[in-house]
């Protein structure tokens, strides 16, 4: 199968929207991804003649709803090569990152047991878990911005650690985790492993076996689908040992004042009406993902990282955050007297659209001694093109800035 970018591009409405003559460079997929029409299009006729209820109506529109909202848990499932009994519907990869810190952290751990996350966590994977009331403790980083092995493996031979949290590509760096190797070192060490694949579903495909990981979170709206909607796998075993996280609706068995019992998984987590709408687009957006060659999608997204990384580099004074060897997808730089915002700001005049900010993982920005980077993040439909105008944009800062 071939990669033709034209024909993705001519899929995604939103990227045609040209100013003043000049062409809509979207460079920040990484914060949330493009729709291709067939996920809009679904939701349109979602909501319309086809919506309903899901598990709760008695009639032939709510069990179609209801078909179609399983048979969404049952793609999600072949995304990941998992079972369909154990995918969760979240409202999000945020929300299925708090799910495990809330129902299983809160079941297992005890005063003294240790969690470990890595130093380059989205806020999701940190402060989920300081919400919960307990303390993760970092992997720290190399100064190229990959994980430092070494201190994994001390962290990990002072006993007690429980479970240890990563990204599996990392929002504001770039790095790609090696997440089965660490998820093989944490299990030889006792402790349950949490891939946050919010940057990496929409980059390479995901096998939860192979990783061999206890829990697994993406979020739709970065894998082309909508938002309002995520997804954890939880191995089985483990999430049956979990306590619900919310109450409510369609959670439970028996409920009374005396005492309620809960419904297996994985309708255990998912209290009240669920994201129907979005759910099922999500799995239009999986089935259109599926159905590209995804060996060919990593090799056109790692070529265009690839060439944005060296017309960065020929931009002077440039300096970029975030070099370790395997790295893909997002390229953070600073550039000297001018603050990030700045630079979107200019940018955003040329009709380039980039993030600035902290990028949720403030940790990543103190470790680096930076308030803040400016952010070009690629996507199924990104360009030569659009990398050329980014570069173009940024020739303008330097004259306007340096
Ligand atoms: N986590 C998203 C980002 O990196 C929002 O921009």
């Amino acid at each position: 199968m071939t990669f033709d970018v034209a024909a993705i591009r001519a899929q995604f409405p939103g990227l045609d929207d040209a100013k003043d003559g000049k062409p809509f460079a979207y460079l920040d997929t990484a914060a949330t991804a493009q729709k291709p029409r067939c996920v809009i299009e679904r939701m349109a006729a979602l909501l319309g003649a086809e919506y309903g209820t899901v598990h709760r109506g008695l009639y032939r529109r709510a069990a179609h709803t209801t078909k179609l909202y399983e048979d969404a848990r049952t793609t999600a499932a072949k995304f990941l090569n998992a079972d369909r009994g154990e995918i969760v519907f979240t409202g999000g990869c945020t929300d299925a990152m708090n799910l495990v810190a809330h129902a299983w952290g809160r079941a297992n751990l005890k005063p003294g047991d240790r969690v470990l996350v890595s130093g380059m966590e989205h806020h999701a994977g940190l402060v989920s878990w300081q919400t919960a009331g307990f303390a993760p403790e970092a992997i720290p980083l190399l100064d190229d911005g990959s994980l430092d092995l070494a201190a994994y493996d001390r962290l990990l031979a002072q006993g007690n650690v429980k479970l240890v949290g990563c990204v599996h590509i990392s929002n504001a760096l770039g790095t790609v985790n090696p997440v089965a190797e660490l998820a093989r070192r944490a299990h030889a060490a006792g402790a349950l492993f949490l891939v946050d694949a919010a940057q990496s579903a929409p980059h390479l495909p995901l096998d939860v076996r192979a990783l061999d990981c206890d829990f697994l979170a993406f979020g739709g709206h970065k894998v082309y689908g909508p938002t309002g909607i995520g997804v954890l796998y939880g191995r089985r075993a483990v999430l049956e040992s979990m306590p619900p996280w919310r109450g409510g609706g369609e959670m439970i068995e028996r409920v009374s004042f005396a005492g309620t019992t809960f419904a297996k998984p994985p309708a255990r987590f998912e209290a009240g009406t669920p994201p129907i709408t979005e759910a099922i687009a999500l799995a239009t957006a999986l089935e259109w993902l599926m159905a590209l060659d995804r060996a060919a999608v990593q090799a056109h997204e790692d070529g265009i990282f690839s060439y944005a990384e060296e017309r960065l580099a020929a931009v002077p004074g440039l300096k970029r955050i975030g070099t370790a060897a395997h790295r893909t997808g997002v390229l953070s730089f600073t550039l000297p007297g001018a603050h990030p915002a700045d630079l979107a700001s200019v940018l955003d005049m040329e009709n380039v659209a980039i993030r600035a900010g902290h990028h949720c993982a403030q940790p990543v920005m103190e470790r680096f001694g930076v308030p803040a980077t400016a952010r070009a993040s690629v996507g199924v439909y990104t360009t030569r093109s659009d990398v050329d105008r980014l570069y173009g944009g940024l020739l303008t800062c330097v004259r306007l800035f340096g």
